[in-house]
């Protein structure tokens, strides 16, 4: 048996230089949590960009070496590969087009080129670590040529891929002009993972007519292999936002906001700056709210915290500005001298500060215009200790296939996320806590271990079964 290899095009750590040197803050995120007993046990090891700009050999070395103590390995990239496979490739080609932003998406033949060969650095990077008998888990849209570079290397490794963002339709992808070469990089997993059955479906559709293959209940033959896809739901870490909501930090912490959201109903929006999530749609619901329902003027406050991302790609900074005005135009329309409607932050927040906002709002406000899963919703619903609280939801976000129970809304219609907060703030307490039973159970019972637990026995899965077909 030999040693488990996650890749991803980030570290689960995040690397800061700083005055005195560099600082490292271990990722708070699900995917670090639910992979940290996998990663960090014995020679596995997680490979990843550190996240920063190396250029001095010293902080290389340093680097690495600090790393190698946490079970981590660096993928340095030079600033032109960041511009253009990081920003470039993967979040101006294949983070719009795969969101169904067809419009933003630029098709750059250096972007291309300058994808493969950091695909390939990761390959390199691999086979430093891995053989043939390792587990080699990669991850997300930066590395689908990934797969199949260690599979020409490695033919036996068990290789799972998982895509975290959605797979889009037959006729969005075939926009790509490097869509077959994409399909046959991912094509070189034993298990290539989705967060829904629409991704599966529409990834199988687009191997049947640009690759040629069919599936048989999402089994693929790629030569003399099986390739396997299916839907993995991806979840949270639910004990850790249970617990932390009925901790004396996060009860302290909300004891400290004081009477300036305690005199309120609250909705809370958290999310990365990104055109994807819907943030100026929720803006201008929210107006259409208080216009339609003006006795809910200075009742309802909506604490919107948006987390700076991708700041170096040009139309993140456009919606940026595009935000800031809507909400000053919001609170300077409908804001009293006692009254804020929308308290925005664009920063990033402590876990004890969002484990606060979760547990006193009363609403959720999550309206993706695309979004392959959305974890955001699935952290308030487990830090609604006393099951009060009500989660609106875009259809459009991964997680609606599983969270029925929320108030699903077409994220386009504003009419209808406007009446969905009047809902939500008129529902009987009740029907609140019919409804957050329910949701709880499901986020509770497919959380982050059993959704990495599942990924890696389906991954064996299939490995005895190719095993079994070689000996017959
Ligand atoms: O979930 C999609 C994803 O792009 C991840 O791959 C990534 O770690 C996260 O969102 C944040 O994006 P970025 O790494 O571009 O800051």
């Amino acid at each position: 048996m030999g040693k488990t290899i996650i890749i991803s095009n980030r570290l689960p750590v995040s690397i800061q230089k700083k005055e005195d040197g560099l600082s490292y803050t271990p990722s708070a995120g699900g995917l670090a949590t639910g992979l940290g007993s996998i990663y960090k046990s014995g020679d596995n090891v997680w490979l990843g960009w550190p996240g920063l700009y190396v250029t001095n050999e010293n902080e290389k070395e340093e680097i690495t070496s600090n790393l190698k103590n946490e079970n981590m390995a660096p993928v340095f990239l030079t600033k032109e590969e960041i511009e253009k496979f990081y920003e470039g490739f993967s979040n101006t080609t294949l983070w719009p087009l795969f969101h169904y932003f067809p419009s933003y998406t630029s098709f750059d033949e250096g972007y291309w080129e300058t994808y493969k060969f950091v695909n390939q650095i990761f390959c390199e990077e691999t086979l430093k670590y891995a053989h043939n008998d390792d587990i080699i888990w990669i991850h997300d849209y930066q590395l689908l040529l990934l797969p199949n570079m260690i599979r020409e290397k490695l033919p036996n490794a068990s290789i799972g891929f998982f895509q975290h963002i959605p797979f889009p339709s037959f006729e969005i992808f075939r926009n790509l002009p490097w869509r077959k070469e994409l399909l046959e990089g991912m094509l070189g997993s034993d298990l290539i993972g989705f967060h829904t059955y629409d991704d599966v479906r529409h990834f199988l559709s687009s191997v049947n007519r640009l690759v040629g293959l069919d599936n048989k209940m999402g089994e693929l033959r790629v030569e003399e292999r099986i390739c396997m896809v299916d839907s993995f739901p991806m979840g949270i870490d639910y004990s850790k936002f249970d617990m932390a909501a009925r901790s004396e930090n996060t009860i302290k912490e909300i004891a400290s906001y004081g009477e300036f959201l305690g005199n309120t109903k609250t909705i809370v929006s958290i999310d990365r700056l990104d055109y994807s999530k819907g943030i100026p749609d929720r803006l201008l619901a929210f107006d259409l709210f208080l216009e339609n329902y003006p006795d809910y003027k200075g009742q309802v406050t909506l604490l919107m915290i948006v987390v700076p991302s991708r700041d170096q790609v040009d139309l993140y900074k456009q919606l940026k500005v595009e935000i800031d005005e809507l909400v000053g135009r919001i609170n300077g329309k409908h804001g009293k001298i006692d009254w804020t409607p929308i308290r925005y932050f664009y920063r990033s927040f402590p876990f004890t500060s969002l484990s606060a906002m979760y547990r006193l709002s009363d609403i959720a406000l999550v309206t993706p215009l695309r979004d392959g899963m959305n974890l955001v919703c699935k952290e308030f619903i487990a830090s609604k200790i006393d099951q009060t609280g009500v989660l609106i939801l875009s259809e459009m976000a991964g997680a609606a296939k599983e969270l029925s129970d929320a108030l699903i809304i077409n994220p386009n219609n504003l009419p209808e996320m406007a009446d969905a907060i009047y809902k939500a703030l008129i529902m009987p307490e009740e029907e609140q806590i019919r409804r957050m039973d329910e949701l709880q159970s499901v986020v509770k019972r497919y959380d982050i271990h059993n959704w990495v637990q599942l990924f890696m026995r389906s991954l064996d899965v299939v490995k005895e079964k190719q095993y079994e077909m070689s000996v017959k």
